[in-house]
């Protein structure tokens, strides 16, 4: 097949686009000095061919804090990106179906994180800007497949690890952040500081695990809405247990800094639907997948035991 991927730089679009490729599709792999989604023209460049599938995973976000104090540049620069994208795809490429990243911080605290609860009430108040152009992107899939025909399918992930992720001084996704200070701390770097008491849980998904489900979902399912999480849903101090065991550090030197943010006390997916689509559907171990990460880390950092 013909595909094009927005986002292939990035953590997941990098994992995505290896497996395509070795499935032996062609891709048109964009990043964003490929083409800046946030102007209106950036995808004329790519009008002449026809694409069968576009993956649209380009986002501007991270993680951490960062929500609270970039709502209005993410506002802005997310609903440039999603309208480009989601206009184009309705004037040039039809035909193509289109497979798009919303987030679990679209559903409120204190519903269900069910598919069906997608648009009820609002995001927490810390995630609102980026929960609500995620849900604008939602919307504006569904009025292309109402008045015009056009076929799509949302997908919304736990927390992706896996190696390979970003270390360029961004705000890392919570496990990536436990790794880098865990590792550190054990070939000589500073005390391990964690943010809140350790009892918030979160629940994560491999990013081979989600390749291979979204690859697999992306042929069968149109026009739905799919939680895609593994149930693996543990507290931050087990996590952070887990890699002290995997690493070889002391767990009780670790300082729990209850006042810093924390966000949402528990976040996980309810996979109903998603056991439905796909009941053959199995997730890598959590302390292989840590393991995984592990060892990515350390070889980055060049640490050698
Ligand atoms: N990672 C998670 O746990 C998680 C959880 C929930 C939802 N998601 C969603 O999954 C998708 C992929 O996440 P990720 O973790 O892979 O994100 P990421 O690593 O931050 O990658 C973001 C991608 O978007 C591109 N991008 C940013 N601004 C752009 C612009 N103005 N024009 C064109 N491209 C632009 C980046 O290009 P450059 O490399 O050139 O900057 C990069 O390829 C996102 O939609 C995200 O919201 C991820």
């Amino acid at each position: 097949m013909k595909i094009l991927v927005t986002g292939a730089t990035g953590f997941l679009g990098t994992h995505l686009c290896k497996q395509l490729e070795a499935d032996g599709h062609a891709l048109v792999k964009l990043g964003s000095r490929d083409a800046d989604l946030t102007r209106a023209d950036s995808l004329t460049p790519f009008n002449g061919e026809k694409y069968d599938l576009i993956y649209h995973l380009a986002a501007w976000t991270q993680a951490g804090d960062f929500c609270l104090y970039h709502a209005g540049e993410q506002w802005l620069i997310n609903q440039l990106i999603n309208t480009h994208v989601v206009q184009w795809w309705h004037a040039q490429q039809p035909q193509a179906k289109m497979i798009a990243m919303g987030s679990s911080c679209c559903y409120p605290d204190h519903l269900e994180r069910r598919e069906e609860n997608f648009l009820r009430d609002t995001p927490t108040e810390t995630l609102l800007t980026y929960g609500m152009t995620k849900r604008m992107l939602y919307t504006g899939l569904e009025a292309m497949r109402m008045q015009y025909g056009h076929r799509y399918l949302l997908l919304i992930p736990s927390t992706l690890y896996g190696p390979d992720y970003h270390l360029d001084g961004r705000q890392m996704h919570f496990i990536f952040d436990l790794v880098r200070k865990i590792v550190d701390a054990r070939y000589g770097g500073p005390e391990v500081a964690l943010w809140g008491d350790g009892s918030q849980t979160r629940e994560l998904i491999h990013v081979t695990d989600f390749v291979n489900a979204m690859i697999y979902l992306a042929d069968r399912v149109d026009n739905q809405i799919v939680n895609l999480g593994s149930q693996e849903n543990y507290s931050i101090r087990w996590y952070a247990e887990t890699i002290c065991d995997l690493v070889g550090y002391d767990p009780a030197l670790i300082r729990y800094d209850t006042t810093r943010y924390v966000g949402t006390k528990d976040k996980f997916l309810v996979l109903d639907k998603l056991k439905k689509l796909m009941p053959t559907f199995r997730v890598t171990d959590v302390r292989e997948g840590l393991e995984d990460v592990i060892t990515w880390y350390k070889h980055a950092r060049g640490y050698k035991d």
